[in-house]
Order: C-alpha cells, then structure tokens, then sequence
C-alpha cells in the first residue's frame, strides 16, 4: 500500500506514544516529543500506511535555516524507502518556507542515516566528541539553492 505523507498532528503524537520507545527508537522521549509538536518554531510530517503511523521526522526554523530534529522510521518498516521519502519531504517544505540551509547532528556510528543525509545532499561540516554517550556526533548541512 502506499505512503502519504501529512503534517504530523497532535492525534498522530496519541496514536504512537506508547509505542514509541518499543517499536520507533529506543532514544526518544515522548514529553520531548510533544512538546517539540506544540512549538510554533517545529514543523513535524508523519509517513502513513493507510491509517497505521510508519514513521515521523521533524526540523526546527530559527529565522532562515533549520535543524533536523529526528527522522524515525518504525523498525519493522526501515529499508524500504520511507526515510528517503519523509526526508524529501521535509527538504521540500524547507524549500516552501523559502529557509536557506538545513543542518543536522548524526551519531558517527549511524551508518544508514548517514548514508541517507548524503544521498540528499548533505555534507559534514564539524563533528562535537562525546555528543552522545561514547561517541562522536557529526554535523552536516545542506544549502538550498534555489
Ligand atoms: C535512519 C532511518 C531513518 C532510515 O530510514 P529508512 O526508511 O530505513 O531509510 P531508506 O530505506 O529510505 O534508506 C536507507 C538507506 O540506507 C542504506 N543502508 C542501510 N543500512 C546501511 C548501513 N549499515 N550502512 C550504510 N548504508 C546503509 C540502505 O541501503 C538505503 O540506501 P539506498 O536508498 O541508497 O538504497 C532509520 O534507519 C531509523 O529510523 N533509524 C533509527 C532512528 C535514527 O537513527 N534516525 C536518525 C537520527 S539522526
């Protein structure tokens, strides 16, 4: 069945909170996440199949750039183009809100997301040591040319 893509909505947040930990990523913090969706600053989509939530991804803007916040694919459904589509997806609502570069941070270790954001055209600009618990995060960016 197909994927759409939508705004990511407050019922949406409902329907997988308890799930989140268990079947999207073990990192993610619900209260967070909620909070990130009630913020004017947050632009957040969600991949559906049919009505079942397959995964989310959002970024926030501060003036002309945003950051990447998270891109989670439910585990069961990762592999099958879903982070390709919602990362298009969040690149060209970047496009739309006429932002001029998107930056992000990625575990080292994160070999597919990484591989995915260079797919899209990002490139690593810096890396902070000891980001997360034992290891490095790397900061890549991309500029929207337009
Ligand atoms: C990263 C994530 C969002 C990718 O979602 P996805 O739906 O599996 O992504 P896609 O299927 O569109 O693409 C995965 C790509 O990674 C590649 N890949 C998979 N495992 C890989 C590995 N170990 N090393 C390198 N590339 C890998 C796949 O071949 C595919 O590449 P292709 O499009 O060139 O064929 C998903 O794995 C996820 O939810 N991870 C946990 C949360 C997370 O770490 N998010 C990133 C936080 S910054």
């Amino acid at each position: 069945m197909e994927i759409q893509i939508s705004e990511m909505s407050i019922s949406d947040f409902n329907d997988i909170k308890d799930i989140l930990t268990t079947e999207f990523d073990n990192f993610w913090n619900e209260n967070i996440l909620e909070e990130e969706l009630n913020s004017p600053s947050s632009k957040y989509l969600v991949a559906k199949q049919g009505t079942q939530i397959v995964g989310f991804a959002g970024l926030k803007v501060v003036i002309d750039e945003a950051d990447i916040m998270n891109i989670v694919i439910k585990k069961s459904y990762r592999n099958q183009g879903i982070g390709s589509l919602l990362l298009k997806n969040l690149i060209n609502l970047c496009n739309k809100l006429n932002l001029n570069l998107i930056t992000l941070e990625v575990d080292e270790k994160n070999y597919n997301a990484i591989h995915l954001y260079k797919k899209f055209g990002f490139e690593k600009i810096g890396a902070r040591k000891n980001y997360y618990k034992d290891s490095t995060a790397i900061i890549m960016k991309k500029e929207i040319k337009r």
